[in-house]
């Protein structure tokens, strides 16, 4: 079968897909409130043209796809989009990262088109925390939460950016919560993306092996693993089935491993989160371009993927904001 290899031997198997980079939240390390850069419509890549792109990584030797933002409900009609990537041949796992705000609304349909996992942002579980952070209201997002685990949508994983002096009294009860609802959790470094990131990943950074340290205390926790293909490394807390995923890219990055790349809204490969390293598909697509000079072109994007990223040696590195790329 087809690989996609980088010059460093790593092999990419997984496309990170932002539908938008709208968002109905206001992370206030993602995204600046009153924030209004966003791309125009008439250049975001329409269903054609999304499973086009796929099909040529899935042609490539891509297997996994996850679909990411902004907040990826907010496009329309996103389960018909999971229906024809579902369809591709080599695609074999499609997972979303999502805020949980739509799935109320959403998640049988999301499942029935084919999605398996799904990660959910929630950084906190109190009500005056969650909305100074997100801008948005718990209680819909715990039911959207609800509401892909009645849908059967499985495993969750609950991504919490952990964050000095703003949720750092709640971790343990995190803990418990996923305890309770046989959710999976994952502790993430806050990375300096966007203006707003830098300052976040300045003021609030929490370097995880302190949080580690912290659940050790509490909780027994044994090397663990779990499906999925992305960074986290995981811990097992004994006597439970609750995994715990560690996402360190500030503390211990994980950029020798990397098996990824990213498609924006705008039909731009990004090939690594900290770096500007990209090509534009969208001209070669809309000026019609075959199908050779289409995989020739994912080739030489790949081609282009630089060895690691740089938050930790430039800091000051002002770069495009989360919702651009997708986290
Ligand atoms: P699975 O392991 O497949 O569940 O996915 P994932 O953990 O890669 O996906 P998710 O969208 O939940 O991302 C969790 C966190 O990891 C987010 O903060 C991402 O920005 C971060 N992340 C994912 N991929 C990368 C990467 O390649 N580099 C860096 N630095 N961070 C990443
Ligand atoms: N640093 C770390 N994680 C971030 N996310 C968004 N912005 C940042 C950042 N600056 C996370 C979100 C979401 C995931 C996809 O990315 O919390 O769970
Ligand atoms: Fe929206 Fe996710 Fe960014 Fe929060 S982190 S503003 S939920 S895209």
């Amino acid at each position: 079968m087809a690989q996609l290899t980088d010059r460093f031997g790593r092999h990419i198997e997984y496309v990170r897909l932002s539908v938008t980079d709208q968002c109905d939240l206001r992370c206030f390390y993602c995204m600046p409130r009153g924030f209004r850069d966003f791309e125009e419509p008439e250049h975001w890549l329409n269903f054609d043209e999304i499973t086009r792109v796929m099909g040529a990584f899935g042609r490539l030797g891509v297997q996994r796809v996850r679909l990411t933002g902004g907040e990826p409900l907010v496009r329309k009609d996103l389960p018909g989009l999971v229906s024809r990537l579902a369809a591709l041949p080599g695609i074999e796992d499609i997972s979303l990262s999502t805020n949980a705000t739509r799935m109320r609304k959403h998640a049988q349909a999301l499942r029935d088109a084919g999605v398996g996992r799904i990660n959910v942002s929630l950084d906190s579980l109190r009500p005056e925390v969650f909305k100074q952070v997100t801008g948005g209201k718990l209680e819909k997002v715990l039911d959207g939460l609800m509401a892909a685990k009645e849908a059967g949508l499985s495993p969750i994983k609950i991504n919490m950016v952990a964050m000095k002096g703003v949720n750092d009294g709640e971790f343990e009860d995190m803990v418990e919560f996923c305890l309770e609802h046989g959710f999976t959790l994952r502790f993430i470094e806050t990375m300096p993306m966007g203006d707003t990131g830098r300052h976040a990943s300045q003021d609030h950074y929490l370097d995880l092996q302190t949080v580690k340290a912290r659940l050790e205390k509490r909780f027994d926790l044994v090397p663990g693993v779990m499906p999925g293909g992305g960074p986290a490394r995981y811990m097992q807390v004994v006597g439970t089935d609750l995994k715990i995923g560690f996402i360190t890219p500030i503390s211990q990055h994980f950029c020798e491993t990397c098996n990824r790349v990213r498609l924006s809204v705008d039909g731009t490969i990004y090939t690594c989160l900290g770096q500007e390293h990209n090509l534009e598909l969208r001209p070669l697509l809309r000026a019609g371009c075959s199908d050779d000079e289409l995989l020739d072109a994912i080739r030489r994007a790949v081609d282009l993927k630089p060895e690691r990223h740089e938050f930790r040696d430039r800091p000051e590195k002002v770069l495009r904001f989360m919702s651009m790329t997708g986290g």
